[in-house]
């Protein structure tokens, strides 16, 4: 029997995970900013829970033995991640374990170079060193309340209604594969199943890799998915080009390449890809 289940951020991939556990019978609220989100998490049954963590109200949960998925993203500005801090220190009652969703771009750029869970965080980008500072609160507050803590980085999520088909019909250029630099991806269920797998096994204060173990590139992604919804492919750019011409967002992307090794989840949770690249992953998207 599961403990009471909270996903504080119930989006995307909070309301996949919701399932998992619904179908085994748990009791699963799910935390959102707005009514309108609220609403959309009552069909499948999780129970709603509207609060905003930026407010300075504490969070109106009752966590005792609760495991506590925390899948809110940090605030849009700074390095630091106020948000699971406030988040942290107005829980009322002690949590079983909680485990956080952080990102692969903690590394920053690794030239390429595969990537296990030992090397040191590099972060570049101010959304990574606010990440990095999620993952040292989340160890510190564990450490001094003695609850179990679990990170999880995440490489890039897709899944069903989770494609970027828009950017594909606006036509907008990426860098050609060549000079692309690597990144990685995990299917959305594919991601729910390793936090399932992590919270039940993990040891505390671990932190595993979240990708399916195959990067390529964006372009290819991209290429592939075109590819399968009959959409154009891509115009492509040199990278030079695609400096003048790309988002200041999108080329902090182009800057970093990295390889994401998931052995570790692999070994010791025993995870199991259902979705072990984009070829199984993203036919599966156009099937469901
Ligand atoms: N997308 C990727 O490729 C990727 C890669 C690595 C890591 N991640 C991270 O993985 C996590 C889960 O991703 P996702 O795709 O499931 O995200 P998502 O669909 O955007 O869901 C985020 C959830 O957080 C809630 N939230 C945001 N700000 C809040 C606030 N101030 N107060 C209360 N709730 C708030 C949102 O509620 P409302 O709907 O009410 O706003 C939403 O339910 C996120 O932290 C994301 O940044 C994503």
């Amino acid at each position: 029997m599961n403990p009471p289940i909270y996903i504080i951020g119930c989006g995307y991939l909070g309301q996949r995970l919701a399932r998992v556990y619904l179908a085994a019978d748990a009791e699963v609220y799910g935390l959102v900013s707005s009514p309108e989100s609220a609403q959309r998490l009552e069909a499948p049954g999780i129970r709603p829970l509207v609060h905003d963590l930026d407010s300075d109200d504490p969070p109106p949960v009752v966590v005792n033995g609760a495991w506590v998925f925390y899948f809110a993203p940090p605030p849009r500005h700074g390095v630091q991640d106020q948000r699971l801090a406030g988040f942290l220190e107005g829980l009322q009652g002690r949590p079983g374990r909680v485990l956080y969703i952080s990102t692969t771009g903690v590394y920053g750029d690794c030239d390429g170079a595969w990537v296990d869970e030992g090397r040191p965080l590099n972060p570049q980008a101010d959304r990574a060193k606010r990440r990095a500072d999620a993952e040292r609160v989340l160890a510190d507050w564990g450490r001094r309340n003695g609850v179990d803590t679990v990170v999880l980085r995440a490489a890039g999520i897709y899944g069903p209604g989770r494609l970027p088909l828009e950017r594909l019909r606006q036509g907008l250029p990426l860098v050609r594969e060549e000079e692309a630099p690597f990144t990685n991806r995990i299917h959305v269920d594919d991601l729910a199943e390793l936090c399932r797998l992590a919270m039940a096994k993990a040891p505390a204060g671990a932190v595993y890799n979240a990708a399916d173990g195959r990067p390529s590139s964006m372009t290819d992604y991209f290429n592939r998915l075109a590819d399968l919804a009959g959409l154009a492919r891509p115009p492509v750019l040199s990278l030079e080009q695609a400096a003048a011409e790309l988002s200041a967002g999108m080329m902090s992307y182009m800057r970093e390449s990295r390889r994401l090794s998931n052995q570790k989840a692999v070994t010791e949770l025993g995870m199991r890809f259902r979705y072990p690249g984009l070829t199984e992953g993203l036919a599966a998207c156009f099937e469901a």
